[in-house]
């Protein structure tokens, strides 16, 4: 059919044999939704004698980029090679040699999203990523239309399937932090490096995507401060439930912009504004800060038990977005895995057959230099209250050294767990301490000064409570 949307698939590993299954096993119901049919022409791989789920089709497999990009039936290139080398060379040329793009790369968007959209806005093609951030969750059609009539004031969400996944076996099956990721490696939700998950690089990744969609900002990933779960101790999960609450490992954005009846959208904690350079980290610019203000930044994050996000178990991810005219929405679903990621991919290909993506594309100018006068600012202007964790000499005076500091530093404690030790113990023993809101930079200034005390046996172990 002359109609027909041609689409050659660049990778054919988890996600890639996911999207050739669903556009094989559902065509008709495909190019219903599109009104047009879509055909699978050509699919790219590494190495033609892997062992291939039997719904590939043999014929259309080879190893010539080259041949799928240029093939004049082909249209739409979908990318899914992930990391930033042979696939930032596939997408600009797909791109240069005027096919529209589909891609599930968030490292690739967020690293080098401002040249590839100058080159789609070159060539006059769309690049439509929504499988990129939370796989099957609608996310970046929530906030790139169905959310176009608000500002973003905030973000907190769970953008990492196999973080989510580790933290919720340790805290409901008891699991140690190396079986609970071999599970998560084994069900295929982490990264070939699983250090990207752990260390919040894949989430500060899908943050920095969003970030753009909502604030215009441009933040690199190296940019945005972050924290992983490696560091999380059994022992902070049973505190954190004994105070209420469940550690979670969440990509936060967080502006100065109140909505129209003044609040601020979470936590009430939003940016301090009237925070003196004292306050700040002393890595931190020394500048006031901006009437459109957005913070961003990756770290655990103790939620109340009854929060939405709290229950958000296993592998799924969430996002809470707060808009100024609609208040405060959730999306929620499987953040990871084959079927789900190919369900967005798909989506996005209909949308192209349709011709929405390319309208929803040349209107938003992503990455283009018509910012929204956002700027970014560093986390240390964040206030949050605080779950300080220490090990430390059961002797007198060591609590008041420590509550000494806070106090210089104008941090109030909210509340204080120490458990009973043998008499003739002396230490050290585990000490955690909530304080009440508190700006980060004087917070972190408090930790150097605590760790630096002979008493304390172990660096302090610190998370944001989330409210
Ligand atoms: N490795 C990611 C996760 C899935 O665990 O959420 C793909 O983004």
């Amino acid at each position: 059919m002359s109609d027909t949307l041609g689409i050659a698939l660049v990778g054919c590993g988890t996600v890639g044999t996911g999207v050739a299954r669903v556009l094989l096993a559902h065509a008709e119901r495909i190019a219903q939704r599109a009104g047009r049919p879509l055909a699978l022409r050509r699919i790219v791989v590494q190495n033609l004698n892997k062992p291939r789920d039997a719904i590939i089709p043999r014929e259309l497999l080879s190893t010539d980029i080259a041949a799928a990009i240029h093939d004049p039936a082909v249209q739409v290139v979908v990318e899914l090679i992930g990391g930033t080398g042979i696939a930032k060379t596939v997408v600009l040329e797909a791109l240069t040699a005027g096919k529209h793009v589909v891609t599930a790369n968030k490292a690739l968007l967020a690293d080098c999203g401002g040249e590839i959209f100058e080159a789609a806005r070159q060539a006059e093609r769309t690049v439509c990523f929504e499988a990129a951030v939370a796989g099957g969750v609608p996310i970046i059609r929530a906030l790139g239309e169905s959310l176009a009539a608000n500002q973003v004031t905030a973000i907190q969400a769970i953008l990492n399937g196999t973080s989510n996944f580790i933290l919720t076996a340790m805290a409901e099956r008891n699991l140690s932090y190396t079986a609970a990721l071999a599970e998560a490696q084994q069900l295929g939700y982490a990264e070939a490096d699983p250090t990207l998950d752990v260390d919040g690089s894949d989430a500060a990744h899908k943050l920095a995507i969003l970030a753009q969609i909502s604030f215009g900002v441009a933040a690199k990933p190296h940019e945005i401060a972050r924290q992983g779960i490696e560091t999380i101790d059994p022992m902070d999960i049973r505190f954190a439930h004994e105070l209420g609450y469940t550690i979670k490992l969440l990509a936060e954005a967080w502006t100065s912009t109140r909505t129209p009846n003044g609040e601020r959208g979470m936590r009430g904690g939003g940016l301090d504004t009237t925070l003196s350079n004292s306050g700040l980290h002393p890595a931190a610019p020394h500048r006031p800060t901006a009437e459109k203000a957005v913070a961003l930044h990756v770290a655990p994050v103790l939620l109340r038990h009854t929060d939405l996000l709290a229950q958000v178990r296993g592998a799924y991810n969430a996002v809470l977005v707060y808009g100024d005219i609609v208040g405060e929405t959730l999306y929620q679903g499987p953040g990871a895995g084959q079927m789900p990621t190919a369900s967005s991919v798909v989506a996005d290909l209909i949308d192209l057959a349709v011709g929405r993506a390319q309208r929803t594309f040349a209107a938003a100018k992503l990455w283009s230099r018509e910012g929204r006068g956002f700027t970014v600012e560093p986390p240390e202007r964040v206030r949050s209250r605080f779950y300080l964790r220490l090990l430390v000499a059961d002797k007198p005076g060591v609590l008041a050294d420590i509550t000494r500091i806070l106090a210089d530093e104008q941090i109030s404690i909210s509340s204080l767990v120490q458990h009973e030790a043998a008499e003739d113990n002396g230490g050290p023993v585990p000490l955690v301490i909530v304080t009440h809101y508190a700006a980060t930079g004087r917070f972190r200034r408090a930790i150097e000064r605590i760790n630096a005390l002979r008493t304390v046996a172990a660096p302090a172990v610190f998370f944001s409570m989330g409210d």
